[in-house]
């Protein structure tokens, strides 16, 4: 069988060469013209006018856009449409585009605005602009209502309850830095029509938006992607902007046009992970039990609403993370600011809801002097049929959906076991208690997933399957391939149904022309969807195929067999080629293309009262992380990591273990070194000058994990399993679930931390986690001062 085989990327051999073509590397028309956006230098203000005169003056300018040249709606909002392409009065952020600027080459675009730019832009200051999250929620700015969910009675739980603790919790966003950044490339077509290369995780928005800019209808516009250089969310909404303004130049000069910019200005006008800020009050026993969570969760949405409420929805489905909460109420805000508008980031506002679980139970068994494992533990979610004193089932999340594949018990014990959990926290109190300087950490967090996005209808997926009188197969889906391996995941699965080896299935680039209003590859469920899809497509001709065969052989259609490239009666008395039955099929007029189309049973949503059955099964992992911390200087080294995921039965373990690796780096990143700061308007010289830039705007700035900060010892491990339901091959989707497994590196820190503060400590540690953090986490506690 070809599922489960640890086959290479199909790209992998291309991009350790460099020889992946991505939009950039594609060989550009003649004429082709390159564009740069002119951005808002203000944070909270008016735009009053750009003098267009100044920017074409300057070296090989051709053009000049501003809002009003937009032929047909000026607006980029996913959802809500509150989102301009070019800024239309208000300028929001510092970053927002003003004008696009379309010159010769690129050099000359970037240097009209920088030389230019500010002399032609008349702005005019409103006032001091709102840059965090809690400053806006408590003035009452929002960019949607609040979003609800409760169940039982949060309040009387807790005052039933022996124990209670209350806090607050402040959680930073993250960049997606993809390594090839926005990109657009527009090349106006013969009948008015549109083609955008573009590296988007989402081309049929992207065809949505640049028609409605144009005023075109749909089917002039085409989008295609071949495959992107990281998306990891930024590129669901995002590149819409980049689709949107290359089309509108090329349309106006009917030339090519380029938009790519650079990675400050990319850092500057995209927006990225919200940040969350927390208010959590919980009731408890002497166990550490949950009896009553109320949480009040505050985003940072940004200047416009873009995916907001959907990510802020599903940080509410995730505060539950792996643990049964009989009486919790939750709110989730989301806080208009003048920054960046937040977007879709792997996890999509699930890590930020399930980190706030994990601080919160982490703090109740340092209150507890107890193992935060053991607490962790005592409120995991119960198999099906287990009650609670109230006789409440513990396997019905707040939402309502059963929890009826619950593997963490099994799953965290075997971590455990296999990371000697135990023994590692006794010889590391060991050394805490000889080493006054240089403190170690240790945690186990638990991760529980819900597969399926939140809105139902867009859990559906088209696919063609070709099959050539060669007998090779090529295979067109709506899912975009961004590093994660999606594209050979489903050449394989149309293997397995064909009984070829992969090699002869080719997936080609995503394109609007080929399959119709297609979902964002996103929320992980690009193979979930896509490789069912396309194996429905394979499976029709199979069964066409196999009607040929039996029909020569005289033997029913069932009996005939497709494995290794061979077709075999079941007696294995007749035997052939897969190509040579083709042919054969051809010269018997069978259709030798299909379509597939896949839609995920059994989902409903109720979004206003936020309950349903919203996933289609759950992902489930866990982490151990072991951390060294010296308490001088705040900084802290990763030792070791033990990871145990379940992708269910692995379509490819070879692209799982590197999914895996790759979130929990990513997630460790965000949680412990990834800080972003937006310059506040404090009256200081810097404040005046820079109020509402984002200073950390590039590596210089904005520090990702290196390959060095890998653990030396990374031990990576797939749980052994098979999903519950009817997923293709009983495979669980794994894009994003393991960025959580990146907590127990943020948990180790707060452990070491606690480590040198004494028993009974609860360190207010912020994340990220980084020097200054730690330190400030010291402090609190009167540690080292
Ligand atoms: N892996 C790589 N290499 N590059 C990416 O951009 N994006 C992540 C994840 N893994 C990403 C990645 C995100 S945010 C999602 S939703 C999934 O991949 C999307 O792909 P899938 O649904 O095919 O897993
Ligand atoms: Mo992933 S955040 O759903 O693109």
């Amino acid at each position: 069988s070809v599922i489960g085989r640890p086959l290479p990327h199909e790209s992998a051999a291309l991009h350790v060469a460099g020889r992946a073509p991505y939009i950039d590397d594609l060989p550009e028309l003649a004429g082709t013209l390159h564009g740069a956006l002119l951005l808002s230098p203000i944070a909270h203000g008016r735009l009053l006018g750009v003098d267009k005169a100044a920017l074409l003056a300057r070296p090989g300018v051709v053009a000049v856009y501003v809002a009003a040249d937009i032929p047909g709606t000026n607006d980029c909002g996913p959802v809500v449409h509150d989102d301009p392409l070019l800024a239309d009065g208000a300028l929001r952020h510092v970053g927002q585009p003003v004008a696009l600027v379309v010159a010769r080459t690129r050099d000359q675009a970037r240097a009209a605005c920088a030389q230019a730019g500010a002399a032609a832009l008349r702005v005019e200051r409103v006032g001091a602009p709102l840059l965090d999250a809690r400053s806006a929620h408590a003035a009452g700015v929002h960019v949607l209502p609040s979003l609800r969910l409760a169940r039982g009675d949060a309040a009387a739980a807790r005052a039933a309850a022996p124990q209670r603790l209350q806090g607050t919790f402040s959680l930073g966003g993250q960049e997606q830095f993809y390594l090839e950044g926005q990109i657009s490339y527009a090349l106006p077509q013969e009948d008015g029509g549109m083609l955008v290369h573009c590296s988007t995780q989402h081309p049929s928005e992207m065809q949505h938006v640049v028609a409605h800019v144009l005023g075109l209808a749909a089917h002039r516009v085409q989008v295609q992607c071949r495959r992107m250089g990281g998306g990891f969310g930024g590129k669901e909404s995002q590149s819409a902007l980049f689709a949107g303004l290359a089309a509108l130049a090329a349309a106006d000069l009917q030339c090519p046009v380029k938009l790519r910019p650079d990675r400050d200005d990319d850092f500057a006008i995209t927006g990225r992970r919200h940040g969350f800020e927390f208010d959590v009050d919980a009731g408890f026993d002497d166990e550490g039990r949950l009896q009553g969570v109320s949480v009040e969760m505050i985003a940072n949405a940004g200047h416009s609403a873009d995916l907001s409420a959907a990510v802020v929805s599903r940080a509410l489905c995730h505060f539950d993370n792996a643990y049964w909460l009989g009486d919790v109420a939750m709110a989730g805000h989301m806080a208009r600011t003048h920054t960046q508008s937040n977007t879709a980031f792997r996890g999509f506002g699930g890590p930020q809801g399930a980190l706030a679980i994990e601080y919160l139970l982490d703090g109740i068994a340092r209150r507890l002097g107890r193992d935060p494992l053991d607490v962790r533990r005592a409120n995991f979610y119960g198999q099906p049929g287990e009650v609670d004193a109230q006789g409440r089932e513990r396997c019905v999340t707040p939402y309502g959906q059963r929890v009826e594949d619950n593997i963490i018990d099994a799953l965290v014990s075997d971590l455990e076991a296999r990371s000697a959990y135990r023994a590692r926290r006794a010889e590391i109190d060991a050394f805490n208690a000889g080493s006054p300087v240089l403190k170690r950490g240790l945690a186990l967090t638990p991760v529980k997933f819900g597969i399926s996005f939140n809105v139902a209808h867009l859990n559906q997926a088209g696919a063609q399957v070709h099959i050539y009188t060669d007998g090779s197969v090529l295979v067109n889906h709506g899912g975009t391939e961004m590093g994660q391996g999606l594209n050979t995941k489903v050449a394989m699965v149309v293997a397995e149904a064909l009984g070829l080896p992969p090699q002869q299935v080719r997936c080609t680039a995503t394109d609007t022309q080929k399959v119709a209003n297609t979902s964002a590859t996103a929320a992980s469920t690009g193979a979930d969807l896509n490789g069912k899809a396309a194996q429905a497509a394979a499976l029709t001709l199979r069964g066409r195929l196999a009607a040929v065969a039996a029909a020569g052989w005289g033997v029913a259609p069932e009996a005939v067999r497709f494995a290794d490239g061979r077709v075999t009666s079941a007696c294995g008395t007749h035997a052939r080629d897969f190509a040579d039955l083709v042919n054969a099929a051809y010269l018997q007029r069978v259709q030798l293309w299909s379509d597939g189309f896949y839609a995920t049973p059994g989902l409903h949503w109720d979004r206003t009262t936020l309950t349903g059955h919203p996933f289609y099964y759950y992902a489930w992992g866990a982490a151990v992380s072991e951390v060294l911390v010296d308490t001088l200087t705040g900084e802290h080294r990763l030792l070791r990591a033990d990871l145990l995921h379940d992708v269910g039965a692995s379509l490819n373990p070879a692209l799982d273990i590197g999914q895996v690796e790759g979130a929990y780096i990513q997630g460790m990143g965000w949680l412990t070194m990834e800080e972003l700061w937006w310059q506040p308007d404090d009256g200081s010289p810097a404040g005046q000058r820079h109020a509402g830039r984002l200073m950390t705007h590039a590596p210089s700035t904005y520090k990702i994990p290196t390959a060095l900060d890998c653990p030396p010892q990374f031990h990576v491990a797939l749980w052994d399993g098979r999903c519950g339901v009817d997923t293709v091959h009983r495979s669980k989707a794994v894009g994003e679930p393991p960025l959580l497994l990146g907590f127990s590196a943020f948990f180790a820190i707060r452990d070491a931390i606690a480590a040198a503060a004494g028993p009974g400590a609860v360190p207010p540690l912020r994340a990220p986690a980084t020097p200054e953090a730690v330190l400030d986490a010291l402090a609190a506690l009167r540690v080292g001062t």
